[in-house]
């Protein structure tokens, strides 16, 4: 098969796609012939060279796809060869194969390519906004960058489970974000989050880290919950104990590809239960920004470097 192989660490020109090796299925995997992959901000940090896969992970970069089952390993049942299906992956999602546990398979909610785009956005914000927060209807919840892949899931999300919803991103991205159903969109660039926001959080998911740690404690509500699930402001800063205690506030942090199988398995299975239906009766719609053919992953993660995007952007095998 061929896959986008990272030739050393560096910057997109490093990603080749090139002949390697086919996988094969180990018991309870199933392999499955890649029709599209979408590309995830830590793709990026992957190919320069700071974000290794876990142990037993193909070392291609792709952290979720769509496509067909082509082969079964030892033990699996419920799925059939010809099975069309979208996959969380630990890895090795920029490929013509790929083998994933059974336990992060889910069916096609929408078109085979856009499906590509829902299984990390949909695990990631599920389980944060859900199983970390517990976000309730009628709650606020401030998402950091609305317009990333991310974001314009966990807008569509969080409307959906009844919360006001506001978000940060630079203006270019706000009239998408308010058809996304964004009740308050807020200019980082140019405005002060914590003041925009017109009041406090009952939870904030956020993906700037040490930058933004402060401020979001500041907008936070009393009871208030701050989900950390990036760094691009940086990893260290000080956190304002005496704050969190007169809030009773809550500050977690979490990150999804390290976790274990059957970790993954158990949010594939409440994503499946609770946020599918939503996809299919289509209150949450794939947000695709563009499709780029996977030989050209380089302009992809370009592209994305960029920040132009809004939503997902798309890797199609030719
Ligand atoms: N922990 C986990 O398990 C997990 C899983 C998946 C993703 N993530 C993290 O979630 C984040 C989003 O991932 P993605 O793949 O969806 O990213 P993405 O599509 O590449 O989007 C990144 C976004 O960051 C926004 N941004 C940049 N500076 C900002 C600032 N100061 N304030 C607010 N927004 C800002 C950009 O929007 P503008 O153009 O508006 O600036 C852009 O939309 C990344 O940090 C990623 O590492 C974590």
């Amino acid at each position: 098969m061929h896959a986008i192989v990272i030739r050393e660490p560096g910057g997109p020109e490093v990603l080749v796609w090139t002949e390697v090796p086919d996988p094969e299925p180990r018991p309870g995997e199933v392999v499955v012939d890649v029709v599209a992959s979408a590309v995830n901000r830590a793709d990026l940090l992957q190919r320069a060279g700071f974000y290794d896969p876990p142990p037993g992970t193909p070392p291609y970069p792709g952290l979720e796809c769509s496509g067909r089952i082509s082969a079964l390993g030892d033990g699996v049942s419920g799925w059939s060869v010809g099975d069309e299906v979208c996959a969380l992956l630990g890895g090795g999602g920029y490929a013509e194969k790929v083998a994933v546990p059974v336990g992060q398979l889910l069916p096609v909610p929408t078109g085979l390519v856009e499906a590509a785009g829902l299984p990390e956005v949909a695990c990631t914000v599920w389980s944060n906004l859900v199983g970390v927060a517990r976000l309730g209807a009628g709650e606020t919840v401030l998402i950091h960058g609305g317009g990333s892949g991310i974001g314009t899931f966990a807008i569509q999300f969080a409307k959906a489970l009844g919360a006001r919803v506001a978000t940060t991103a630079r203006r270019a991205k706000h009239e998408a974000l308010r058809e996304l159903g964004a009740d308050v969109v807020i200019d980082y660039t140019e405005e002060d989050f914590v003041q925009a926001l017109g009041g406090k959080a009952d939870v904030i998911l956020d993906i700037q880290g040490a930058e933004y740690l402060a401020r979001n404690l500041d907008a936070l509500a009393t009871n208030g919950r701050l989900v950390v699930i990036g760094m691009q402001g940086g990893r260290r800063a000080e956190l304002d104990m005496g704050m969190m205690m007169a809030k009773r506030a809550t500050v977690a942090a979490t990150a999804l590809r390290a976790r274990p199988p059957s970790e993954k398995a158990e949010i594939v299975s409440g994503v499946r239960r609770q946020v599918w239906p939503l996809v299919v009766d289509g209150a949450i719609r794939p947000v695709v920004d563009r499709t780029v053919p996977m030989p050209d992953a380089a302009r992809a993660h370009e592209i994305v470097a960029s920040n132009e995007h809004t939503g997902k952007v798309l890797l199609t095998v030719p």
